[in-house]
């Protein structure tokens, strides 16, 4: 029988010091760890602020010591004892209470627990995942998740914090909505109320943020919570949050200068560490050009090098063929590289590969020139022009695809963070923000052969473009779009909207959405532009992400309490789960017969 009437702590498991010594005190916590020595028991004593050795001494009561030698990992017990100072060769300067220790006078066992399946006490948490999210409950016991989550919460109070001070209100969206184009599948919710009709969960309160525009708030935000059926990753979720903005009367630099503000409080307030502004901004040309993503890296160099024009009479059918089909030569060189082994290349060749590479030539640079398969093929000239463009010395090493240009930068934008790894080249301490500016308005999708876009259809197109952007070669056009990248993380992306209706209707006509559709989809939007819609453009900020990059962590699940597997499952409530029949019958939807057992 569990306890009722229990002694309340005084004091907390993480504040006890040197200062307190003498004290009679009383605490509340879990068992994290146990030693029995020779009769003496020691009990390492945890909650949320810390963790407090408490000592029961046979010498001081036998009966105590005996009931403390039955406790084991997460009990939950009330403890009261005296606070004693260590000697200070025992002194444990790990714990911030590791000056002290309490011995205990008196015990009460407030709640027995399980045998944990987890070992709650290991750092490492060296579990499979799967076992860590079925007992959720008892993973986010251990120190490291709850400093995560601590850590979070720290994050978005700061983020409130700031943007509070700056003018900003924080206003709810809907979460049962109409479907928003943001690019992937929408969750869909039945309506019991209108049968045949579905609401979808935001993929984000684009729509809402802009009509919010409209109405005259001037500066919004919102700890928004959004939902995109897509493929899962590291770094994405099915549900994550973003810190979601939006600002009437602004242009980009205004975005630039508030946003890089809120950076600036949240590294100093949360990790204490100044960061110096305005952050560089590349356009996307360049950064696809010169790291092979859109979301470069920029703590270490390994850029990449177009060498196209080295090759231009090549004797190499790669390389010729390539050119002919007006492909691109791309080239990473590694200093000190030259001792590569076979297996590395062939490891480096089938990573290029997954990027769509026909092949990976390379050529260690010595005192002569270069020696690699393809060296018989390459002309005297050849090689000095390509040393020269690729800036390399004997001992190096030079890596090229060639392939048509989006394969080719973007197979060797994966080598090079590849090679940084492989060659120790990143500074785990150094926090590198890039703004991402410039990106086209359109891309041609294969998959659906139309031009689609790349960041959503209310990006307006350049002002100084909008003569391209009204002729045949519109998909030429860039967007006033705008990422902010962190080590090579996209943590945000947002644009300056489109506030003419005109032009929005344009958008839609391009991206082949037809007018009766347009009007289906987005009539309201258009209808509440033509009412006098201000200038206005904003951001969102993936929290999760952020969070994970700040902590220097592997995945965004361990900022998130009750995270998905990467097949969309909770594991600790099996959700999605089945449900009944009348429930269905309810909404007016049968399943097909293969998803009834
Ligand atoms: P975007 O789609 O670029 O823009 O999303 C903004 C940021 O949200 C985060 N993010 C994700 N995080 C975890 N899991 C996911 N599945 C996921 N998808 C996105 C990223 C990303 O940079 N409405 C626009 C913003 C705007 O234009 O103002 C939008 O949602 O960190």
């Amino acid at each position: 029988m569990q306890q009722n009437h229990f002694l309340q702590r005084t004091v907390t498991c993480g504040e006890l010091t040197h200062a307190d010594a003498g004290k009679e005190v009383v605490l509340n916590g879990w068992v994290h760890n146990w030693r029995n020595h020779g009769g003496i028991i020691f009990i390492d004593l945890r909650d949320r602020f810390g963790i407090t050795q408490i000592v029961f001494n046979p010498a001081i009561s036998q009966e105590l010591a005996e009931k403390a030698a039955g406790l084991r990992h997460e009990f939950v017990v009330s403890i009261t004892g005296t606070v004693i100072l260590r000697p200070e060769s025992m002194f444990n300067p790990k714990m911030p209470t590791g000056q002290i220790e309490i011995t205990a006078s008196a015990l009460s066992i407030l709640n027995s627990a399980a045998t944990p399946p987890l070992h709650i006490n290991d750092p490492d948490a060296s579990e499979s995942e799967e076992l860590r999210f079925i007992y959720r409950y008892l993973d986010l016991r251990r120190p490291v998740l709850q400093n995560n989550i601590i850590f979070r919460h720290k994050v978005t109070a700061e983020v409130r914090k700031y943007l509070w001070t700056n003018n900003f209100l924080e206003i709810e969206t809907p979460i049962l909505m109409k479907s928003t184009p943001e690019g992937a599948r929408d969750f869909l919710v039945p309506s019991r109320m209108n049968k045949g009709r579905f609401y979808a969960l935001p993929q984000s309160p684009q729509t809402y943020k802009q009509i919010l525009m409209v109405a005259g708030f001037d500066r919004y935000f919102q700890i928004a919570r959004c939902f995109r059926d897509e493929d899962l990753r590291a770094d994405r979720q099915l549900e994550f949050t973003q810190i979601d903005t939006e600002l009437s009367f602004i242009t980009e630099e205004d975005i630039y200068r508030v946003f890089e503000g809120m950076m600036v409080e949240l590294f100093k307030n949360c990790l204490g560490i100044s960061l110096s502004t305005p952050f560089p901004k590349m356009s996307y040309h360049e950064a696809f050009h010169t790291y092979g993503s859109d979301k470069p890296d920029i703590r270490f160099g390994l850029t990449i090098k177009d060498v196209t024009s080295v090759f231009q009479n090549s004797e190499f059918k790669v390389f010729k063929s390539t050119i002919e089909a007006n492909g691109k030569i791309g080239a990473i060189a590694v200093a000190d590289f030259a001792s590569c082994t076979r297996k590395q290349i062939d490891n480096f060749t089938s990573l290029v590969a997954k990027s769509g590479a026909g092949g990976l030539v390379w050529l260690r640079v010595n005192d002569t020139g270069v020696e690699g398969p393809i060296q018989k093929f390459l002309s005297h000239e050849e090689i000095a022009r390509l040393l020269e463009l690729t800036e390399t010395k004997s001992g190096d090493m030079i890596f090229m695809v060639a392939a048509d240009e989006k394969v080719c930068f973007t197979s060797l934008g994966q080598l090079r963070l590849e090679l940084a790894s492989v060659r120790n080249l990143i500074n785990k301490d150094e926090f590198k923000f890039l703004w991402v500016t410039d990106f086209p308005m359109f891309e041609f999708s294969e998959e659906e052969q139309r031009y689609v876009s790349v960041h959503h259809p209310f990006t307006s197109p350049r002002l100084d473009e909008l003569d391209l952007f009204l002729s045949d070669e519109y998909f030429k056009t860039r967007a006033r779009a705008y990422d902010l990248v962190l080590n090579g993380f996209e943590l945000g992306g947002g644009s300056i909207r489109i506030h003419d209706s005109l032009v929005q209707k344009r958008v839609f006509e391009l991206l082949g959405i037809s007018e009766l559709e347009a009007e289906e989809k987005f009539g309201f939007l258009l209808k509440a532009l033509s009412f006098g819609a201000p200038p206005h453009g904003g951001i969102a900020f993936g929290l999760d992400r952020l969070v994970m990059v700040m902590l220097k962590l592997d995945s965004i699940r361990d900022t998130i309490p009750f995270p998905k597997t990467t097949a969309g499952i909770s594991l600790m409530d099996n959700a999605p789960d089945r449900v009944a029949r009348k429930q269905l019958d309810e909404l007016g939807i049968q399943l097909q017969e293969k998803y009834n057992s």
